[in-house]
């Protein structure tokens, strides 16, 4: 078996082979560009810890895994345009580097080829993935949707902020797990309890991604601190402090949700106090570790001795200390 960090070399080196030789050379700068910036390569690696449960060879899958990781920077092209963030991974985002309809046309671009890296994967498998694969990428479009929207609501419940990050961010590394386990032929069964421990690790991956949107240190995490609060992100720390606030503290937030015209800095600034006031921090680190917790039960599940699983285990441990 391999460890994290070797199949996280094995997937930077994978990566770096492949070659983009078409024309106009423009439109494959930018995707050089945010695929050679690094990132966690968190499903890339969870589909091959998934895959080398069960096969000594992770290298076999290593064209369908850097898919995953095209298909996941391609969301990020366009969720840094929508959400108009000016960093990622500590390097100016591609629509601030060249301009939207770069970050749109590169973007598209990468999701095909996400499809074309994909399908080199084993063919007796072929169907199974690109159905997998598929029914992910337009769950990711529908959640994505769910988030824009919402910023605009005030009344999302909880419940519904869940099912949008199941949709926007957990579905992916599921489908990360799943596919590691159709294409290592494991049994149906396993194949869904890896897919509920990708679903409820992603749950935890995403408030934590939003935990550190306030509480990061940007250097280390790479992205502007505070974009959720300008944009009225529906998060659950701000769903949350709007239900535990008192009269003044309701009246202060949505003072600021309101604000049509407003200095970024200060709004962060007065939305963190609001939280920092009510204790939202820790809040959402337990709402995080109640998912991951309840992800522990599907790896329990999985029928195999404990000692295979325990690479992927101190990976999913490791992820929820992460701090970028
Ligand atoms: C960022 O994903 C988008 C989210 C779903 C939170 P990552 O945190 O995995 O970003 P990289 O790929 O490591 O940069
Ligand atoms: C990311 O959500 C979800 C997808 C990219 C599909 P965020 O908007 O929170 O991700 P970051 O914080 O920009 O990485
Ligand atoms: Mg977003
Ligand atoms: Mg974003
Ligand atoms: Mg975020």
């Amino acid at each position: 078996m391999y460890t994290s960090d070797e199949l996280l070399e094995q997937v930077n080196n994978y990566l770096d082979t492949l070659a983009y030789g078409r024309s106009p050379e423009s439109l494959y700068q930018p995707i050089q560009y945010v695929l050679g910036l690094g990132g966690k390569r968190i499903r890339p690696v969870l589909m091959l810890l998934s895959y080398n449960l069960y096969h000594e060879n992770p290298d076999n899958i290593l064209s369908s895994a850097c898919a995953l990781e095209t298909y996941h920077n391609y969301t990020l092209l366009h969720d840094d345009l929508m959400d108009e963030a000016p960093i990622r991974r500590g390097q100016p985002t591609v629509h601030t580097k060249w301009n939207a309809n770069q970050a749109i046309l590169s973007g598209d671009s990468m999701l095909v080829l996400a499809y074309e890296r994909l399908v080199h994967c084993d063919s007796k498998h072929l169907e199974a993935v690109l159905q997998l694969f598929t029914e992910t990428a337009l769950q990711i479009g529908e959640g994505q949707q769910y988030d824009m929207e919402f910023e605009k609501r005030d009344d999302v419940a909880v419940d519904e902020y869940i099912e949008m990050i199941r949709l926007k961010t957990s579905v992916l590394l599921a489908c990360a797990m799943k596919m590691g386990a159709i294409l290592a032929d494991a049994s149906a069964d396993d194949a869904d309890n890896l897919y509920k421990f990708g679903e409820l690790i992603g749950l935890a991956f995403q408030l934590q991604d939003d935990y550190l949107d306030v509480y990061g240190d940007s250097k280390v995490f790479g992205k502007k601190i505070g974009g959720d609060i300008v944009s009225n992100k529906k998060t659950y720390m701000l769903i949350t402090a709007f239900n535990q606030a008192n009269d003044k503290q309701r009246a202060e937030l949505e003072s600021w949700i309101g604000k049509t015209d407003f200095d970024a800095e200060e709004k962060i600034t007065a939305v963190t106090k609001l939280y920092n006031e009510m204790g939202i921090g820790q809040l959402a680190k337990k709402k995080m570790d109640y998912y991951y917790e309840q992800s522990k039960k599907y790896l329990a599940a999985i029928s195999l001795p404990e000692e295979r699983k325990s690479e992927l285990k101190a990976y999913a441990a490791m992820m929820m200390k992460r701090q970028k």
